[in-house]
């Protein structure tokens, strides 16, 4: 697929047939992961890779109530929980380069390229934001040093919707200085 086609090809699936991924895809689309750029090259992003119904079950009562990624949880094969590790990304020595949260930035890079390397392969996702990480973290095991970042449930289309419109560029991009 040509990168242009995948990049606004690409939709939040949340509907997915009961479909298995073969090893050999979801080894490519958590490869695409890695080879994300990330803060100093400390590639402070790790996957948990949920294939037990049971856990995929516990991690879809941590999302928000009503939120239009619920069913997705008991359709998709696959949900993979992005974790960043903390103080790495952004940091020198211990010591942060400033207050922003660079592990959710590099994190946000490994997961744009796990949503574009699937829907290259034709497996769709959808990115969940909206969850209690604290809850989904316990259920996986994580430990303190780590943030589960998002949860992409990941499984071959049974629908996919229309693009959901975008801004005009002219609203977005400024030329020289910011103007709102
Ligand atoms: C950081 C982030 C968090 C998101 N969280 C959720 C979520 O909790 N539930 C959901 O259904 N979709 C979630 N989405 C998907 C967005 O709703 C979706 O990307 C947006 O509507 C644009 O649609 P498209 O991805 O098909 O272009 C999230 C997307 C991003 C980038």
């Amino acid at each position: 697929m040509e990168l242009f086609e995948t990049i606004t090809g690409r939709r939040s699936v949340r509907d997915y047939l009961d479909s298995a991924i073969s090893e050999d895809d979801l080894r490519k689309i958590l490869d695409g992961a890695r080879w994300a750029p990330s803060w100093a090259n400390k590639q402070c992003a790790r996957y948990v890779v949920v294939k037990d119904s049971p856990v995929k079950a516990g991690l879809k009562e941590t999302l928000t109530p009503n939120n239009p990624a619920c069913d997705s949880f008991d359709a998709c094969p696959i949900v993979i929980a992005v974790l960043g590790r903390l103080k790495t990304a952004g940091y020198k020595k211990g010591v942060a380069h400033d207050d922003r949260q660079w592990h959710m930035y590099d994190c946000a890079l490994a997961t744009q390229n796990v949503c574009l390397a699937a829907h290259a392969l034709g497996l769709a996702t959808v990115i969940v934001g909206a969850f209690d990480y604290r809850a989904a973290g316990e259920i996986l095991g994580v430990t303190d040093d780590y943030q589960v970042v998002c949860l992409l449930p990941l499984g071959y289309p049974k629908r996919t919707p229309d693009a959901p419109a975008r801004r005009d560029l002219s609203e977005l991009v400024h030329t020289d200085a910011f103007a709102e």
